[in-house]
């Protein structure tokens, strides 16, 4: 019988009842101290019979904080509140991946320990404003990490994977996508260092690898995905040559047997795309399991799973909208319509009131 939406698979150590995933959901609804709250639980609760939930983005470190009301993953109240999450979660036969995130220079001062600059590869100021407690503000030129400060922030990632492992969580996601601080190391509009962190892609791709070696080491590559977005403008975001650069990270990886590699194809929020890029081909390359996203629907997820394309399929706003996307899918339902307005901070209110189909 032909593969689609519906069919288990295993990802690395990962085994999920169908390939229907959630993408990570910035939601900014946790409260002081980073820790996400009742409602937290209630929203992933309400999704988990997707095959894998992978979380909102986690800042691994105060520093890696670009946003307000960000659950974090660095104290031990953060483990304890985040294991009320995993636990409703598998209690509903579901599995859930943390998606860890350092923002780099996507972030502002008021944001920061000490009111300190954001970091970033390079000194350069994306375009763009910061979402900051007191509004929007302009982004800031950023301090550009000197080589000897790396190590402390592959720790940071060691420690992030630690807690997640032990507040439950199936696994971690590795965030080098849509313009933070990993993938800023990768792409050449925000990375013009002279070191060995810049440069060539083996260069610019270093501490990508660094930090999956770590992350790996605690984890196992069973549970450790990776996301990138090659053509992604989001976040000021751009390369002189794209489809090489990720063919050489895509090569890189491929020894470390990773769960996944989860893909988005294209630009977020509408943005249209940085430059044109072949991605089946950056696929066909790929040799751990491959999850695709962006703008897909049921009948173009089952397409790509039934045509080898993708293993898995990460839909983000319709998990919004829809926290039964799977038994909509399957029956055929009507979609409920996500309200953007909602999207980011606020309350219960198009957050965990979107009707199931049986209401
Ligand atoms: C409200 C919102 C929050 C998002 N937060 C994250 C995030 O935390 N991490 C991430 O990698 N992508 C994030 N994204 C991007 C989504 O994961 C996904 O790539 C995007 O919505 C495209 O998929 P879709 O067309 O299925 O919605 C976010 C998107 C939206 C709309």
């Amino acid at each position: 019988m032909a593969l689609d939406l519906f069919s288990p698979v295993k990802l690395g150590a990962i085994a999920l009842k169908n390939r229907m995933v959630m993408a990570p959901l910035t939601r900014n609804r946790a409260v002081a101290g980073g820790l996400p709250q009742a409602m937290n639980v209630t929203y992933y609760e309400q999704r988990a019979t997707a095959g894998l939930i992978i979380s909102e983005a986690t800042p691994i470190s105060p520093m890696a904080h670009g946003y307000p009301a960000l659950p974090g993953i660095y104290t031990d109240a953060q483990v304890a509140a985040w294991e009320k999450v995993t636990d409703a979660v598998h209690a509903k036969g579901g599995k859930i991946v943390m998606q860890l995130w350092h923002v780099g220079r996507i972030s502002h001062p008021s944001l920061l320990p000490n009111e300190a600059l954001p970091v970033a590869p390079s000194a350069i100021k994306p375009a763009g404003k910061a979402f900051t407690y007191q509004g929007l503000v302009d982004y800031i030129t950023p301090r550009a990490l000197v080589a000897s400060e790396l190590p402390a922030i592959v720790a940071d990632y060691v420690l992030a994977t630690k807690n997640a492992l032990a507040a439950g969580f199936d696994g971690v996601e590795v965030h080098a996508a849509n313009g933070y601080l990993l993938d800023q190391f990768l792409r050449d509009g925000s990375n013009q260092r002279t070191d060995n962190y810049g440069g060539s892609f083996e260069n610019r791709s270093r501490l990508l690898l660094e930090v999956l070696l770590a992350v790996i080491a605690v984890a196992g590559a069973g549970r450790v995905g990776l996301r990138l977005s090659p053509v992604n403008p989001f976040n000021d975001m751009i390369d002189s040559q794209p489809q090489a650069l990720f063919s050489h990270v895509v090569d890189a990886i491929n020894p470390l047997n990773l769960a996944y590699l989860h893909v988005v194809e294209g630009g977020i929020h509408g943005g249209g795309i940085a430059a044109p890029f072949d991605f089946a081909s950056l696929r066909q390359r790929c040799t751990s399991p491959y999850m695709a996203n962006l703008s897909y629907d049921k009948a173009r997820g089952n397409a790509a799973i039934a045509s080898g394309h993708a293993d898995a399929v990460a839909y983000g706003v319709p998990f919004i909208a829809n926290p039964d996307l799977v038994e909509r899918f399957k029956q055929d339902a009507r979609l409920n319509q996500a309200d953007p307005k909602s999207f980011y901070g606020g309350s219960e209110l198009g957050y965990t009131d979107y009707p199931f189909l049986s209401a």
